[in-house]
């Protein structure tokens, strides 16, 4: 039996962390096998990418070498990681994954979004999430609660213009493929959040267990 693959997405300070401590808790309750990992990273070698990728330095990353070391850290992921837990019947939960690069690399840096489909056809074959939840907040609100909790990473330095594209983009993905995509509204008290969530999950269980 192969595991189900849920991501979690949504621009800087929505709340990913706490919402993903939620969701460990809801698989616990329902007893089903789980591995939680992240993007970029998630083995030692794209750990180490993450660091490239988010460090601050005086070496400007150009467009295309983002978005190369964004899907090396995928495939070294997918081949170590995601690939090995959903053929042993786990579930994966996954902070980001491909969604965060047409948002982020595509619509927030502008690259063509072609170029990314190529890529992920390169680097997962036919393999997408199951579900992904897509936590939406206003992107000033995001920013600020991002700033209080840590220094801006080298994305968190980026203008309020470019979050507001990223947000955009996740948002027009949540439309092509409402089927696989719940988009949350994150603004939301946090008991009001997770009673979303929790909606969204027991749904999708009960599809998993139609569809088995
Ligand atoms: P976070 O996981 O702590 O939010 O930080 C990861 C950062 O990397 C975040 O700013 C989004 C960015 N990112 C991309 O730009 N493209 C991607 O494909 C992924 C997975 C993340």
């Amino acid at each position: 039996m192969h595991g189900k693959f849920i991501t979690i997405e949504g621009t800087e300070g929505v709340g990913k962390t706490t919402n993903i401590e939620f969701i460990q808790g809801w698989l616990l309750e329902h007893d089903i096998d789980f591995v939680a990992t992240r993007e970029p990273g998630g083995t030692p070698l794209a750990e180490q990418i993450r660091q490239l990728l988010l460090t601050p330095g005086n070496e400007k990353i150009c467009d295309s070498a983002e978005l190369l070391l964004m899907f090396a850290g995928r495939a070294q992921h997918l081949n170590q990681v995601i690939e090995p837990s959903l053929g042993a019947g786990k579930w994966v939960i996954c902070d980001r994954f491909t969604d965060a690069t047409y948002a982020y690399q595509g619509a927030g840096r502008g690259m063509d979004s072609s170029l990314i489909k190529h890529l992920e056809h390169l680097v997962q074959g036919a393999l997408r999430p199951d579900l992904t939840l897509i936590l939406d907040i206003p992107v000033e609100i995001g920013l600020k609660r991002a700033s209080d909790r840590s220094a801006p990473d080298r994305f968190e330095q980026e203008q309020v213009e470019f979050f507001e594209r990223v947000r955009q983009g996740y948002l027009d993905t949540a439309k092509e493929d409402p089927q696989r995509c719940a988009v949350i509204d994150a603004s939301q008290s946090l008991e009001k959040v997770q009673l979303d969530i929790k909606s969204v999950l027991e749904a999708f269980l009960v599809k998993t267990k139609v569809v088995a």
